[in-house]
């Protein structure tokens, strides 16, 4: 072996070390984990670099480099594609073929991406959506919305709140032959997020008289109060990754860096708003196989100033958590999905706690060897399973 491959052997072996986490031990396929784990961190070190030399924003790059996949929208033998405009938000809609002689149902659906990296054309998205249009015969709606960097909050959350009351209106639904009695708002991570958020705004709008029967959030974001839950504490190092997490959840308010490292420290959460924690108290809120041997430390609050600067940091529309129990009771049934190694699990896990104290009808479903985006992830057996899951949950409820 020459020198120059030898050197180049060890570069390999320290890169792949500084690159590689151990899959948890109950993953189905660990070769997956380890490539995409591998890929994202790689991926993350790279964006830092780049923007620490002042090539190119963070962000930017990482979308750059993540290149989700678009498609255009296409129909198929079963199902018509198309892009349309509700309420000057771009939207695409996926409608059955096959004629139907009583109205359909119909879906909903925000996107995850961390409010960032994907989009309604996404295939990942794309392909959850026709399929949920074909096997369950209904309509679907899958909304964009503005995206980060660009654009922060409350644009996001605005978005998909005027898109769907759009769909909601009577003249739309009857467009589509959607019956207003059954739809359903369905959003996965940061569009699980928005989903949450923008069901509990829906009700008291006496502008929107039908209201969605149902909720479906997967692997839910839910709030930014505690960003040491013992999910976070857990699994840093899956993906969507601790550092990613926190860098998106601080551009959700501003390109500003040092709230970013005020969020990642935990102090974002001045004294006066303490009354909150007892919101996202995972010491109270979480099963206790899930506490284990985590210890709820005491918090360092952080200043008034803060929440001048950011008002909106606890805002209920960015951490739909922070509702109060009269706002839960009426909330529609609920499906939820968590993932035992995803550092958003507890923010679910709580949410379920809550909604079930507060009477709403919960369906729980937790994946014990499953990770952040499963749905996602292509071939898995479990991923299969969880889909149709899924299906059934709503066939029976919606
Ligand atoms: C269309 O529906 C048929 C019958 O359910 C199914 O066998 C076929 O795979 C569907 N086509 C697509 C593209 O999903
Ligand atoms: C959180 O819950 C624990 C256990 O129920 C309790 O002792 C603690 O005071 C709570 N803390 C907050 C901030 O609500
Ligand atoms: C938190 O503060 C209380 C009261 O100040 C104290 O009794 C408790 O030991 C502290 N807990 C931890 C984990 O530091």
């Amino acid at each position: 072996m020459g020198r120059k491959s030898l050197y180049l052997l060890i570069l390999g072996v320290l890169v792949a070390y500084y690159v590689y986490t151990p899959p948890p031990s109950d993953f189905e396929d660990p070769w997956k984990l380890i490539w995409l784990n591998a890929k994202m961190k790689t991926i993350i070190h790279l964006a830092n670099f780049i923007e620490l030399l002042g090539l190119y924003n963070f962000m930017d790059f990482i979308k750059i480099l993540l290149h989700v996949k678009e498609v255009p929208p296409i129909s198929d033998e079963n199902i018509t594609v198309t892009d349309t405009t509700f309420n000057h938000i771009p939207v695409r809609v996926y409608v059955p073929k096959k004629q139907s002689k009583a109205l359909r149902r119909g879906i909903f659906y925000i996107h995850g991406g961390g409010w960032t990296f994907e989009s309604a054309a996404s295939q990942n998205n794309d392909l959850l959506s026709r399929w949920t249009a074909d096997r369950l015969d209904a309509v679907v709606v899958l909304s964009n919305y503005r995206l980060l960097p660009k654009y922060h909050f409350p644009i996001q959350f605005e978005d998909v709140y005027n898109s769907l009351k759009w769909f909601l209106r009577k003249e739309v639904l009857a467009k589509y032959g959607v019956n207003p009695e059954r739809i359903g708002l369905v959003g996965s991570s940061s569009g699980g997020n928005l989903a949450a958020a923008v069901v509990q705004k829906i009700l008291d709008d006496p502008e929107s008289k039908f209201k969605p029967k149902i909720q479906s959030l997967f692997y839910p974001t839910l709030q930014i109060l505690d960003m040491d839950t013992p999910s976070h504490r857990e699994n840093s190092n899956f993906p969507p990754f601790r550092q990613l997490t926190v860098r998106l959840w601080s551009e959700y308010f501003s390109t500003d860096r040092s709230l970013e490292k005020t969020i990642l420290s935990n102090q974002h959460v001045p004294v006066e708003s303490s009354h909150l924690l007892k919101f996202v108290n995972w010491s109270s809120l979480l099963p206790k196989r899930f506490i284990k041997g985590h210890v709820y430390n005491n918090r360092t609050y952080g200043s008034s100033e803060l929440l001048k600067k950011y008002p909106d940091l606890l805002d209920v529309r960015v951490s739909p958590l922070l509702a109060d129990d009269k706002k839960l009771r009426s909330l529609p049934q609920t499906y939820i999905i968590t993932c035992q190694h995803d550092i958003f699990r507890d923010d679910g896990l709580m949410y379920v706690t809550r909604l079930q104290n507060a009477g709403v009808s919960v369906t729980h479903n937790h994946i014990e060897n499953g990770i952040h985006g499963l749905l996602s992830l292509s071939g898995l057996k479990i991923t299969h399973k969880m889909k149709n899951q899924y299906l059934s949950w709503l066939r029976e409820n919606l």
